[in-house]
């Protein structure tokens, strides 16, 4: 069985849902306290051991591309003023040369499509896809967990997680079978993008973190639109499911979907108090600024 070494994040969206923040900045960058929302989605990767990560981009998101790069400049400005801590923080953020790829989806067709732009980067091996909307609060992180599943069964797994019924028609929803032996894997019928709740068939939604073999690809190549008149992950990962074993895994974590100005506020405090550093020093500023309004 190939080990999963690569892994794909789609970066183009708009982020029409944060507009007017995400005008100028690409919403990946926005901060999530004290770093950009896709550091704890690259950290997450990276923990799991993911040597390559190859972003799906588009138009205006060059700052991702920066984010992850040497800032000369900015270093040697650091190094001259001897701010040390700073200048380690900002460099620990450079991926390993040639562990990442940038590639462009020129048109917003959907999630599907923007996994299928990375087919030739991804080659004939099984990898990963983290959407950096959703961050998730786990250890060891929700993609190295799902990694060590893997390696036990192998195929297709998606992350899942329970989900209230009035937001069931915002995710791809899974159709559970059985119970695996495991029961964190659980075997699926069937899977469904953005379901009415009255139909959905449970409520599992799928959080935003995949392992997929490389077959995916040529079912993403013909996919008809689905879901919003757009090519669905989903769609193509439940046609999958008639050759290859698929497991949906339930992780053990809190998932934070950041996708609209709510849930970036519950993110947003969310890292804010789990920070390892300043987690206690935000508590006390929250609880101060709630007693003051
Ligand atoms: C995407 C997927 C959906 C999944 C969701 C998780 O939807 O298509 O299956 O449940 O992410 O956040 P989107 O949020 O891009 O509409």
């Amino acid at each position: 069985m190939k080990p999963v070494r690569k892994a794909v994040l789609p970066v183009a969206g708009f982020g029409t849902r944060v507009l007017p923040a995400t005008k100028a900045i690409p919403k990946e960058m926005m901060p999530v306290f004290d770093r950009p929302a896709i550091q704890y989605v690259v950290d997450e990767a990276l923990e799991a051991g993911i040597e390559h990560i190859v972003f799906v981009t588009g138009r205006n998101k060059g700052a991702i591309e920066d984010y992850f790069d040497h800032a000369y400049e900015l270093e040697t400005t650091l190094e001259a003023k001897k701010k040390t801590d700073i200048l380690e923080e900002t460099v620990a953020t450079v991926l390993p040369a040639g562990a990442a790829s940038f590639v462009r989806q020129q048109k917003p067709l959907g999630l599907g499509h923007a996994v299928l732009c990375a087919r030739d980067v991804v080659g004939d091996e099984p990898f990963a896809v983290l959407l950096p909307d959703v961050l998730v609060s786990a250890k060891p992180s929700c993609l190295a967990q799902m990694v060590k599943a893997y390696n036990e069964v192998g195929g297709n797994l998606v992350a899942v997680d329970e989900v209230p019924a009035e937001r069931v028609s915002s995710y791809g929803v899974i159709d559970p079978a059985e119970a695996g032996a495991d029961d964190r894997l659980i075997r699926m019928k069937g899977m469904v993008e953005k379901p009415p709740v009255e139909s959905a068939p449970s409520r599992l939604k799928i959080t935003g973190r995949y392992i997929l073999q490389p077959e995916v690809f040529a079912l993403l190549e013909n996919q008809t639109p689905g879901a919003g008149g757009e090519i669905q992950l989903t769609d193509s990962m439940e046609r999958l499911m008639a050759d290859q074993d698929f497991h949906a895994f339930k992780f053990e974590g809190q998932d934070y979907d950041c996708g609209d100005k709510l849930l970036y506020l519950e993110a947003f405090v969310a890292m804010a108090l789990e920070n390892p550093k300043l987690g206690s020093a935000a508590r006390a500023k929250i609880e101060e600024l709630l007693k003051k309004l």
